[in-house]
Parts: C-alpha cells; structure tokens; sequence
C-alpha cells in the first residue's frame, strides 16, 4: 500500500499559516489521493526538544488531534496517532543517529535558528537530532510523499539522504519520499512582519490569527495587518509584500486566482479588501470551531486516536524490527 505521512508539533494553538499551508492540504490529498494509506499524527516528541510546561503541553496534544479532525480528517481515511505513543519512532531515531554525521546536522537551517534562540537555557541533543528522528517518522512507514510547507524541505532532503545511505548499507530497506509542498499557501507570513513566516512561537499574538480566536480578533488582525501606502489591490510579493500575504490566504480560502481578486477589488481600497478577508477567514473557521468544541471532551475524541494508535504500532514495529535485524542487533530469530 503506498502512504502519505505528516506531522505537526503540538508547540502552540494552530494558527492559520499551519492551516493553509499544511492541515488544509492534508484534507485535499485525503481526498484526492484514494489509492493512498494515510498516517498522520501529533509530533509531541519533536515538541519536547525545547523545554515545555507539562500542562501546557497535555493541552495542545489534545486540541490539535481534536482539531486535526475539526479540520476535516476523515478518521475513517486517515490513521491519526500521538507520536509518543508508539514507541518505534524513538528507537529507529538511534539507529538512524547511527547513520548520520555531525557535519550534515550542523547545516540544518532550523537547527541553527532554534539553536540561537536556547542561547540561555542551552541547547539540548534533542534539538540537534530532531532531523533524524522526524527521518524515523517518516521511513518507518515507507512514506512516498510527505506533504510540508517549504520550511520543511531541507528535513526532508535530509531524510532522502539517510534513507538512500541505509538502502546502500542494508540492502533496500525504506522507500525514498519525496516532499509535497502546496504552491500556494506554502508560507504564510506573519501579519506584522511579511519577511518572516506566521509562527506559533511569535511573541507578537498580533503576527497570527489561531484557527480557535473568536469573530472579533480575526477581524481586528486582519484590519491591523501590515500594509503599505500604494493603497491598489494588486499581486506584487516584492513592493506589496503584505498585501500579497493577504491575497494569499484570500486566494487559499476561496480558491480564486489573484487576477479574479484583482479584478473584484479593482476600484476599491485595502480597507474593503480587508473587511472582506476578515469575514472570508472567519467563515471557514466556524465550523471548525463548532466541530472542535464537540470532539475536544469527547469519548470519539480518544477512540479515533486509539484506532490511530494500534494501526501506527503494528506498522513501525515491523519496519523497526526488519532493520534491527539487519543491522545485525540482538539474536537472529
Ligand atoms: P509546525 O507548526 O512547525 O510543526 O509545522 C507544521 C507544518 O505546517 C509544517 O509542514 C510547516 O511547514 C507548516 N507551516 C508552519 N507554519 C507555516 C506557515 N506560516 N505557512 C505555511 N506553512 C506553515
Ligand atoms: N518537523 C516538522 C515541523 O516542524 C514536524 C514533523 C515532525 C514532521 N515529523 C514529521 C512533518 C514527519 C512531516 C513528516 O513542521
């Protein structure tokens, strides 16, 4: 069976730019992709790389399965799972760590920019392998595409590389993926700053709109979003640059180009551009919302992640123990 594999960290509420960029699409390929075997979980292991509160945490695992199917997973579709959950994921990190080298971690963007950021708490191991164990995650199951926004393909290359060196080591154990970046959508910006992607972790609130803030404080990000002073509604990422941030998600949402928003806005201004956008994005995260407040205490809630759960097990323990056993560890039964 050929398998789609993503993952997201439970690091803070989803904001939009995840949505568009990622869970969005998730639902698209579900659909779109009948021949394929979906798995995709919360990657609460990777979150624990820089130190997290232990309530804190508990909570965002459980509001992003919740609302990985708000979102419209079909758990029916898809195997939803907690990573830490099923242990092979941890063990075949090690053993991938075994076939990696210092040098290829150390050119890792993200590692360097997290790296920078744990300057006075110190930066763990944990971060500095992160790449091999999200690798694990995904060769476990011999995923042939991983849909990631654009921030996630030097990962990706990385674990292209690891698998093609343990196939030559081994013998042709893992499928090589390949990445699936949505084109449009891919990196949604920070509302206050459009050269920095939107980001959980921005300590600026204003910078994101979470796909759980109510009616008001969507509208009013959108109404405050960085702009400029051309004051036409056009596509130009390189003058406009906050503009065409806007038009993205405008365009993500209700699926027209940007020459259709062009032409709608043409002989208006930002600020009715903006009012539009702002209830645009709060209609699609209506339902969302409404969904997710009947799963977030639910028992469907906990059995969809157990069935998950059971599923992500049986498959990762037989690729673990297949490499273990050519790898030549333990007895040879
Ligand atoms: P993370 O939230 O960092 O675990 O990312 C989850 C997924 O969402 C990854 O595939 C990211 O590439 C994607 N993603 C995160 N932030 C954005 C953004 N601002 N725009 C588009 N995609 C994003
Ligand atoms: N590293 C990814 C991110 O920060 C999350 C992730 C972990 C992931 N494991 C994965 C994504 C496996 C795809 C496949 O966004």
């Amino acid at each position: 069976m050929k398998r789609i594999l993503s993952g997201i960290q439970p690091t803070g509420s989803l904001n939009i730019g995840t949505y568009l960029g990622s869970v969005k699409n998730f639902v698209k390929l579900q659909d779109d992709m009948p021949d394929y075997e979906f798995f995709i979980f919360i990657a609460d292991l990777h979150a624990i790389t820089v130190p997290k509160d232990r309530q804190k945490l508990r909570g965002l695992i459980k509001e992003l399965a919740a609302l990985y199917v708000a979102c419209g997973l079909d758990p029916n579709r898809v195997n939803l799972f907690i990573q830490s959950e099923v242990p092979a994921h941890a063990q075949m990190a090690y053993l991938l760590q075994c076939n990696s080298y210092i040098g290829e971690l150390e050119r890792m963007t993200q590692f360097k920019d997290k790296a920078q950021k744990q300057q006075t708490n110190g930066v763990t191991v944990g971060l500095f392998t992160y790449p091999t164990l999200m690798a694990a995650d995904i060769l476990l199951y011999d995923a042939e595409f991983v849909p990631v926004g654009h921030d996630q393909k030097q990962h990706l290359e990385l674990t292209r590389d690891i698998a093609e060196r343990v196939n030559n080591k081994y013998n042709d154990i893992f499928t090589v993926p390949k990445p699936l970046i949505a084109k449009k959508g891919a990196r949604i910006k920070s509302l206050k700053n459009p050269n920095k992607k939107m980001s959980k972790s921005d300590d600026n609130i204003k910078s994101r709109i979470n796909l759980l803030d109510d009616e008001n404080v969507i509208k009013a990000r959108i109404r405050s979003a960085v702009t400029d002073s051309i004051g036409i509604v056009q596509y130009d990422e390189e003058n406009q640059p906050g503009l065409a941030n806007l038009m993205t998600i405008y365009s993500v949402i209700t699926n027209k180009s940007f020459d259709e928003i062009e032409m709608l806005y043409k002989d208006k201004g930002y600020k009715e551009f903006k009012e539009d956008l702002g209830e645009i994005v709060y209609q699609e995260l209506k339902p969302i919302q409404e969904r997710y407040n009947e799963l977030i205490n639910s028992k469907e809630l906990n059995d969809i992640l157990d069935q998950g759960q059971e599923k992500a097990f049986k498959v990762s323990m037989k690729k673990l123990r297949k490499l273990k056993h050519r790898i030549g560890l333990g007895r040879n039964r």
